[in-house]
């Protein structure tokens, strides 16, 4: 019996799913789920992300740590956190760029978040001795500041749905049809009064999970120091719109159609991620993440690869563009930072 056989037989026997149960057991189911059996990253996998696409975006993450590490007051010891490490490209660029700062590498206590083995098996191939794994960043010690990077982390995270229909909200469901095939169905919510104004159609989507994750790293912030910096494909302002996208072999699929089998992914949803930070009295600013690496000088490293190689530079040139590009992946994607109220990481002190 595979996933969706015992999805179908779980709902016939206890109900429908929420959209988040059904996310998390897609992604995490321990016997089908795809992060725990078969996450296939990269261009002969399902997905692509950008520090597969070039070595420039970890590199300047490292950049940025190591001068936030630096305005910090170069504390002896700090928690280099990274969650989602996917196949540890980024942290790989990113403690190789760090060796321009060797105080920061003596300084930092790698921890890399990672719930799903076969990738944690990746990780430690690639970056050894250096690194030491948890499942939550509940288990990453506190008691020194923190620099935490999460790239495409947030859009895994388990979201419900709501639809606005002509009666009020109800919420999207995950059932199953007489052939046994999972179907969407809505549900009239008690929650109805608390959701916002929207007209009929609209689709709204509230992530508990995105929410604790803002508010834990708002919490340790301001308890131990340090930053944050979210980076993923999102709203910067809050809005309506069902996001939920399955995505195999590059292309997309219905969220139904291969669960376990695809990854599935949602919007990032920074206001919610920065308004709970800020409840745990931590500040947050977010910028496109254009913006983010053009004041962090992509432009000049890319000039620097390609300086005395004319052969490699429409490659980079390539990269550049996909990482930035308006069409591409530089308006979509954002950059969050969450920090303590006074101290402000570098690219973000007017953001
Ligand atoms: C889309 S991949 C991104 C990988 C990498 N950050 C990159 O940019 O290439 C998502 C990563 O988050 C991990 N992940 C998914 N859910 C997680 C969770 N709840 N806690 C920690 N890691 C999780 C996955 O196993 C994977 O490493």
């Amino acid at each position: 019996m595979g996933l969706r056989e015992r999805l179908a037989r779980q709902i016939r026997e206890t109900g429908p799913l929420t959209v988040a149960q059904y996310m998390t057991a897609c992604l995490h189911d321990p016997q089908f789920g795809y992060y725990a059996t078969r996450p296939a990253l990269g261009e002969d996998g399902d997905f692509i992300t950008a520090p597969m696409i070039s070595q420039m975006f970890g590199e300047l993450i490292g950049v940025w740590m190591a001068a936030a590490w630096s305005l910090m007051g170069e504390p002896p010891q700090v928690r280099l956190v990274e969650l989602g490490p996917g196949d540890g490209a980024l942290m790989a660029d990113l403690l190789r760029a760090a060796r321009a700062a060797p105080g920061f590498l003596q300084a930092a206590d790698v921890w890399l978040v990672e719930t799903s083995p076969p990738l944690r098996a990746l990780q430690s191939e690639r970056l050894g001795e250096r690194v030491r794994w948890a499942v939550s960043l509940a288990d990453v010690p506190s008691g020194a500041p923190m620099l935490l990077i999460a790239n495409e982390l947030l859009d895994c995270l388990p979201t419900r749905q709501f639809v606005r229909t002509a009666v009020g909200w109800a919420e999207r469901l995950v059932g199953v049809d007489a052939q046994a095939r999972l179907i969407f169905v809505l549900s009239p919510t008690p929650a109805a009064g608390l959701l916002p104004l929207a007209p009929e159609g609209a689709v709204y989507e509230q992530s508990a999970a995105q929410g604790a994750l803002g508010a834990e790293i708002g919490a340790r912030a301001v308890r131990d120091g340090g930053a944050a910096l979210l980076i993923d494909y999102g709203r910067a302002e809050p809005g309506f719109g069902d996001t939920l996208q399955a995505l195999k072999a590059h292309r997309k699929l219905g969220p139904l159609d291969s669960p376990g089998e695809a990854d599935l992914t949602v919007h990032a949803d920074f206001p919610a991620v920065m308004a709970a930070a800020r409840a745990e009295g931590a500040a947050a600013a977010i910028l496109t993440q254009a913006e983010f690496l053009a004041r962090m000088g992509v432009g000049a490293r890319a000039e620097a690869l390609v300086r005395g190689r004319p052969d490699v530079s429409p490659r980079i040139g390539r990269q550049l563009n996909r990482l930035v590009a308006a069409d591409q992946m530089g308006e979509l994607f954002k950059a969050c930072c969450l920090h303590p109220a006074d101290f402000t990481p570098p690219a973000f002190e007017d953001a």
